[in-house]
């Protein structure tokens, strides 16, 4: 380590004396293209509608999610995660519609994928949009069994693959799902899809408005998903999780939430040197959210919580503020 020369020799101000200079010395610097945009397409609708619990996020019929998209494109972004509300009677305790060839989601990405081929999509593995219990498995004796609920993630996977998704993203936390979906992809003829592996995902609070928004937390009641989601006073465990999905297959890592859990991004980028992106999740947004409309913060903690996501480790970064932070930034 160099050896530090004191003050008066030493004035780190002068590093911080105008913007220009300040710009030159940034070490963090975020742009569109570390942005990846979620968004909620809804079965059965036309039009869009307000999530009460998360300001200025809707969900969208396909034909406006088309539109939307468009605009997501011009604010610069190239991503998106697509997330499906499926209707009410189309949920059971298998989850069987999210198998269904053809289902509503297939077909979703099918049409975005005409209207927008560059557009890289992200697709969620998980069961939870599709059952009655709201849990991301197949229920037995009240436990989400494991090797069950692989057997479905499995031809779920298939499926949004065949539909044309480009990247799948298992938000589930089943053992072993990350292996088999390789398995399966590589024998199907699926050898270039990529693998995002929700792989240190916690138990976590602050998925409340999500289960909001895809309709889930209702049947969700007051059961929890302690049982394959991480406990969040866990780190270790976060890295044993990613190192077991990289030698499953996992082309890319994911942390989730993100800003409570910066330090686990920042040890699993430490660690493994792969992709790592981290999901700054409803709970974390609609809290800025709400505070800035209320006035009461500034609108500019939106950028500094994403910039410090990004200083933490994430190479990308799942945020519902994406399209307006990266008008933003290309604005300013
Ligand atoms: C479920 C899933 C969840 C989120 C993404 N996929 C919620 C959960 O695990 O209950 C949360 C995203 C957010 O809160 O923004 N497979």
């Amino acid at each position: 380590m160099a050896s530090y020369r004191k003050y008066p020799n030493t004035r780190l101000r002068r590093l911080r004396q105008n913007k220009h200079i300040i710009d030159l010395v940034s070490e963090t610097k975020l742009t569109s293209h570390d942005l990846i945009q979620p968004i909620f397409v809804k079965e059965n609708f036309e039009g869009e509608e307000k999530i009460d619990s998360m300001p200025n996020i809707f969900r969208f019929g396909i034909e406006n999610a088309l539109k939307e998209i468009e605009t997501i494109i011009s604010a610069g972004i190239n991503s998106i995660a697509v997330f499906p509300v499926v209707e009410p009677a189309k949920k059971d305790t298998k989850g069987s519609e999210a198998v269904n060839k053809n289902n509503f989601i297939s077909i979703a990405i099918k049409k975005i994928k005409e209207e927008f081929p560059e557009i890289i999509l992200i697709a969620d593995v998980a069961l939870d949009p599709y059952t009655d219990h709201g849990h991301d498995g197949i229920l037995k004796n009240d436990i989400v069994e494991n090797d069950e609920t692989i057997k479905v993630l499995k031809d779920q996977s298939l499926l949004l693959a065949d539909a044309g998704a480009d990247i799948l993203a298992p938000s589930d936390m089943m053992d072993g799902r990350i292996g088999v979906i390789r398995d399966t992809l590589e024998d199907e003829d699926f050898k270039n899809i990529i693998l995002l592996s929700y792989a240190a995902k916690y138990n976590s609070k602050f998925y409340g408005p999500f289960r909001e928004a895809v309709k889930s937390s209702s049947s969700l009641g007051k059961s929890s998903k302690s049982s394959y989601q991480m406990s969040i006073g866990n780190k270790d465990e976060a890295l044993h999780e990613v190192a077991l999905d990289i030698s499953e297959g996992a082309d890319i890592v994911m942390v989730k939430p993100a800003m409570p859990y910066l330090d686990i991004i920042c040890s699993i980028k430490n660690k493994f040197n792969i992709p790592t992106f981290a999901y700054q999740v409803s709970g974390e947004y609609s809290m800025l959210k709400l505070a800035i409309e209320q006035g009461w913060l500034n609108d500019e903690v939106m950028l500094e919580s994403l910039i410090c996501i990004k200083r933490a480790g994430a190479d990308a970064i799942l945020s519902y503020a994406a399209k307006d932070i990266s008008k933003e930034i290309n604005n300013k």
